[in-house]
C-alpha cells in the first residue's frame, strides 16, 4: 500500500452495514489467481463478474426448464415462458417503467440504440434533420446515428464538454431547434465517469418536443434509475455490465412511441398473422422481439437484479461511491498521474494518464501483478480527441471491490513507476 493510500484509509469500512465479505463470496471468480497473484478485478465498466445466483439460474434453466417460449402447450415451454416473462416484470420494476410492454429484450445497449435508430429514426428523420449527441458518447451511441444520418441526409450535432468532462448545458440547449428529431445522450460516461443531468436534459428537449434516448449502459450498475422520474423516452442498457450474462440487454421505450414505430427485424414471434399478401405485427413488446430470444440470458438478467435487491442496492451503491472517493484521492496523490474526467458528479470510473508511461504499458505491468484494468480509447475515440490523448488507463468499480483493491492498484502503479524510472 502506498503511504498516501495508508494515510487516507479511514476506519469506517469494517463498520459498514454492507457486508462486503459476503458479497465477495457470492462471486466465485474473485478468488482466482492471475499470474500467481490474487485477482484484483477493476475492469467492471467493460463487464462485471457474475454472482453464483446468476450462474445457478442459467444452469437451472438449461438443466430443468429448457424449451422454446411462447409457442408450446407443453409444460416445459410454459415454465420457460413464465420464467422469461417474470424477468421482464423484474426489469420493469427495476426501472420503474409504467408497463411491462415497455421493456424490450435486445442483445445489449448497442442493439437497443440501433433499434431506435432503425425504427424511430427510419420514420421520423429526414433530409436536413438533426440528431444531437454529446461529446462523451460511446461509439455505440454515435455510429448508429451516423449510419442513419448518412441514409437520410440528416446531420449529427455534438454538444461539447468542459475540461472536467461535464456537458456544457447551455451549449447543448443552443443546439436544439425545430430540425432536431432526437437527443441521444449517455447517462454515465464510460471513459470519464461523468454522470449527466438527464432530467434537466430531458426537460430542455421536451420543451421543444424532442424525444430523448438515454444510453444507460454505465448508469444502471451505479445509480438508481427511474425512467419515469427521468422522463426519458428511451433507455438502453446491457445485462453483462450489471452482473448479468452477456448477449442480453434492455430497451425501455414509452409505450405510445413504441406503438408508433415499425418493427426492427422480421421473423417468428413478432407477427400476429402472415400471408403472402399481408403480415400483421404482434403487440408490444413482441413486435420488437423477432426470433427465438436469449431465454437463458433473460432469466440470468432477472436473477442478477434479484440478487442486487437481495444485497440492498442502496447500501451497495453507497459502498461503491465511497470507493470512488477513496480511489480518487489515492490516485490524485500519485505524482505524475493525472485523472481524466473530474466532473463533480461521477460514478464508477477512474480514468488516468501518467507522465512518460503509455497506458498500454500501465495495463500490461499491472496485469503481471494480477490487477485487471482497461487501457485504450474505451470505444470513445472522440473523448480521447477532446482531451488530446491517445488513450487512458481505466480502473472501474463494482459493488464487490474494496479499498484493498484500490490500495493494490496504487501500489502497482508505484511499482511500475520504478520500472520506468
Ligand atoms: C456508455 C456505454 N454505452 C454503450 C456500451 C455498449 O454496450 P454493449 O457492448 O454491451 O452493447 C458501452 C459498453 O462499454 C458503454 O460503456
Amino acid at each position: 500500500m502506498s503511504a498516501a493510500a495508508a494515510e487516507i484509509r479511514p476506519p469506517e469500512e469494517a463498520r459498514s452495514p454492507f457486508d462486503i465479505n459476503r458479497v465477495r463470496a457470492d462471486f466465485p471468480i474473485l478468488s482466482s489467481q492471475v499470474h500467481g497473484k490474487q485477482l484484483v478485478y477493476l475492469d467492471n465498466a467493460a463487464t462485471t463478474q457474475k454472482p453464483q445466483a446468476v450462474i445457478d439460474a442459467i444452469s437451472r434453466y438449461y438443466t430443468h426448464e429448457n424449451a422454446n417460449i411462447h409457442r408450446g402447450v407443453h409444460q416445459l415451454s410454459q415454465t420457460a415462458t413464465d420464467s422469461y416473462e417474470a424477468a421482464r416484470q423484474t426489469i420493469q420494476h427495476f426501472l420503474n417503467a409504467a408497463d411491462q410492454r415497455e421493456i424490450i429484450f435486445v442483445r445489449g445497449a448497442t442493439e437497443g440504440i440501433n433499434l431506435v435508430a432503425q425504427t424511430y429514426g427510419r420514420v421520423h428523420v429526414g433530409a436536413g434533420d438533426e440528431i444531437v449527441v454529446s461529446a462523451m458518447e460511446h461509439h455505440s451511441n454515435i455510429v448508429p446515428w451516423q449510419i442513419l444520418c448518412e441514409e437520410k441526409g440528416a446531420h449529427l450535432r455534438v454538444a461539447p464538454i468542459s475540461d472536467q468532462g461535464e456537458l456544457l448545458l447551455e451549449q447543448f440547449e443552443a443546439l436544439l431547434n425545430e430540425k432536431t428529431k432526437l437527443v441521444a445522450v449517455t447517462h454515465v460516461s464510460n471513459a470519464l465517469g461523468t454522470v449527466n443531468p438527464i432530467a434537466q436534459i430531458v426537460e430542455a428537449a421536451h420543451r421543444k418536443a424532442i424525444p430523448v434516448l438515454v444510453d444507460g449502459a454505465q448508469a444502471v450498475p451505479h445509480l438508481p434509475v427511474d425512467v419515469r422520474e427521468l422522463g426519458c423516452d428511451f433507455y438502453a442498457f446491457s445485462g453483462h455490465k450489471i452482473y448479468g450474462p452477456t448477449g442480453i440487454g434492455i430497451l425501455y421505450g414509452k409505450r405510445e412511441l413504441l406503438e408508433s414505430m415499425p418493427p426492427y427485424q422480421g421473423g417468428g414471434d413478432m407477427i400476429r398473422s402472415v400471408t403472402f399478401e399481408k403480415t400483421l405485427y404482434n403487440q408490444l413488446p413482441y413486435k420488437f422481439e423477432a426470433g427465438t430470444p436469449h431465454i437463458a440470458g433473460v432469466i440470468g438478467l432477472g436473477a442478477a437484479l434479484d440478487y442486487l435487491s437481495g444485497v440492498g442496492m442502496e447500501a451497495a451503491l453507497a459502498h461503491e461511491q465511497d470507493l470512488l472517493d477513496y480511489g480518487t484521492r489515492a490516485l490524485e496523490a500519485v505524482p505524475g498521474l493525472r485523472l481524466v474526467g473530474t466532473a463533480k458528479e461521477k460514478a464508477g470510473v477512474l480514468s488516468f494518464v501518467m507522465e512518460n508511461i503509455h497506458p498500454h504499458d500501465i495495463g500490461t505491468i499491472l496485469d503481471q501483478q494480477g490487477i485487471a484494468i482497461r487501457t485504450g480509447h474505451h470505444c470513445a475515440q472522440p473523448v480521447m480527441q477532446r482531451f488530446g490523448i491517445p488513450a487512458t488507463a481505466r480502473a472501474s468499480l463494482a459493488i464487490y471491490n474494496t479499498r484493498s483493491d484500490i490500495d493494490a492498484l496504487v501500489a502497482g502503479i508505484h511499482k511500475l513507476k520504478e520500472v520506468f524510472a
